[in-house]
């Protein structure tokens, strides 16, 4: 049994928690629950043993635990999966699995590969990593990374594991096998602690939940005596309404067109098309091809070729660059903390790097900071992110609150074709709707033609006018009278369901 009492921790400026005292049951699973910024890592963070608490106490089975790094809690049986992906990349994926226990390996004449690879392999399976041992890890897509910190996590066998959103880049497909393992564990008595913003995993894995608010204890609850509505409400502190949008005024303009899409082993004889003030869902399982295909049209894949017509005009894209400032087509990535954001620079600078040139002043050749930090308090507002100042370090933000300010980003770039990749992985349900709402916005107010690629059904559902499904590196359907209405959620459901099956 873990048992918090009292725990309050600040940065500076940021009350992160107040007075959290809660416990975790052995063999149970229990739910972290609380909006971005909420203080769900930090607590995690303490209980791992990353951060000490400014006061309070944690113990464990009845004994008092004061750990001083996290290598002192996987020493008192304390594994955890941190929300930000931890991998070394120029080593492979077994030895990031095996990184904590190298020394069970080593024998005077250096590691013990082969039984390394295969205990790691054994571990890969279970997690469902279908790659080999020896790969290196760095060239591996985000679900496949945070598979391998999950195959990590379980290499230690922890009497407490700590689970910080660790499904927020796989598909619900590869989510179960997770919870298979989960279920496992705790009925041997293992406590699991689980974070995350997936209402739907909370009802179907966990025992309890207990809800923060702003770095406050707000409750403990048993899942099977609370209902979704009461849950969010407990969680953002008032009613929640899911807003209905309506039909699109889709144009007749093709302003993207794209034929023989190719790239070896990524993509295969990929052809769509994208008209004016769409928005247009691509579906498919994580490595379907979805994102390999945005990154041959933004000139990322040096291998991939296509051929792209843009506003009726051949197009050749070589870079990132070129597609943002020729052809006003910007690419929001998946892969937010690796390449949507500069960790050590501070919010407003984040936010401004695809605005710089607009207001730079055409003779002086200087910029209208003024303008710009009025466009940033706006983004900050609209998307409510949650940070003391445009001034913070985006580092200091909570993972939701990073999410955001990589999306304001490029929505403060005004391209006309936007491709946005898993817009609300691990923004809680309250900013996901605003972020919805955004994205509707921009194709319905400002005519922006926008490609969707998300993982999340219901999101797609609820923007996507049209959509195709991925699946082994091939567009294998399309589904239509999404704007029109015509089909229910559960029609939809089952023509993708068909198409990937
Ligand atoms: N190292 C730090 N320096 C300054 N502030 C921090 C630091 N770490 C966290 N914070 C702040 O503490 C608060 C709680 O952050 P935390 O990461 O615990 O939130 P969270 O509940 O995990 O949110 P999310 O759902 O977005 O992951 C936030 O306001 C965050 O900006
Ligand atoms: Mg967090």
């Amino acid at each position: 049994m873990l048992e918090l009492q009292g725990i309050g921790k600040s940065f500076p400026g940021v009350r992160a928690l107040h007075d959290i005292s809660v416990t975790f049951q052995q063999g149970e699973v229990h739910a972290l629950l609380g909006e971005n910024g909420a203080g769900k890592s930090t607590l995690i963070k303490i209980i791992s043993g990353f951060y000490q608490p400014d006061h309070g106490t944690v113990h464990l089975d009845g004994l008092p635990l004061n750990l001083r790094n996290f290598t002192d809690g996987l020493k008192h049986g304390i594994a955890v999966v941190n929300q930000e992906i931890q991998i070394v990349p120029d080593v492979s994926v077994a030895e990031n699995i095996m990184l904590e226990r190298l020394d069970h390996y080593r024998t005077p004449l250096g590691l013990r590969w082969k039984a390394l690879n295969q205990d790691a392999a054994r571990l890969m399976a279970l997690v469902g990593l279908e790659l080999k041992p020896e790969d290196r890890a760095g060239g591996l897509s985000a679900a496949q990374k945070q598979l391998t910190q999950i195959a990590k996590a379980l290499a230690v066998n922890a009497k407490v594991l700590l689970l910080d959103e660790p499904t927020s880049s796989i598909t619900l497909h590869e989510a179960e096998k997770l919870f298979t393992i989960v279920r496992g564990l705790r009925d041997q008595g293992v406590t699991v602690i689980f974070v995350s913003h997936k209402i739907e995993e909370i009802f179907a894995l966990c025992d309890k939940v207990t809800v923060i608010r702003d770095g406050l204890m707000i409750g403990t609850v048993e899942t099977k005596n609370i209902k979704t509505n009461d849950l969010v409400a407990m969680m953002i502190g008032r009613e929640y309404a899911v807003k209905q949008l309506g039909t699109l005024a889709i144009g007749e303009e093709t302003v993207l067109e794209v034929n023989n899409a190719y790239s070896a082993g990524k993509i295969h004889d990929a052809n769509f098309h994208l008209k004016q003030g769409e928005i247009l869902g691509f579906y498919g399982l994580v490595g379907a091809g979805r994102t390999q295909l945005a990154r041959i049209l933004i000139g990322e894949d040096p291998a991939g070729t296509a051929d792209i017509t843009i506003r009726g005009k051949k197009v050749k894209i070589r870079s990132v660059a070129e597609a943002v400032y020729q052809h006003r087509l910007a690419y929001i990535t998946e892969n937010r903390k690796e390449e949507g954001l500069i960790l050590d620079f501070s919010v407003g600078t984040n936010m401004a790097v695809t605005i710089w040139e607009r207001f730079r002043h055409s003779v002086l050749r200087v910029i209208d900071d003024k303008r710009i930090r009025q466009i940033n308090l706006k983004s900050v507002e609209e998307m409510s992110i949650k940070t003391p100042s445009l001034e913070q370090l985006v580092k200091n933000l909570s993972g939701g609150n990073q999410q955001k300010v990589s999306i304001a980003k490029w929505l403060n770039a005004d391209c006309d074709i936007l491709i946005i990749d898993e817009p609300t992985v691990g923004v809680d349900v309250g900013a996901k709707a605003q972020i919805h709402d955004l994205i509707w916005k921009l194709a319905s107010e400002q005519g922006k033609s926008i490609i969707l690629i998300s993982s999340d059904m219901p999101e797609l559902i609820t923007l996507a006018r049209r959509i195709l499904v991925f699946r082994d590196q091939r567009i294998v359907g399309e589904i239509t009278g999404l704007n029109e209405g015509e089909l229910s959620q559960t029609e939809i459901s089952r023509q993708i369901g068909q198409y990937l099956a």
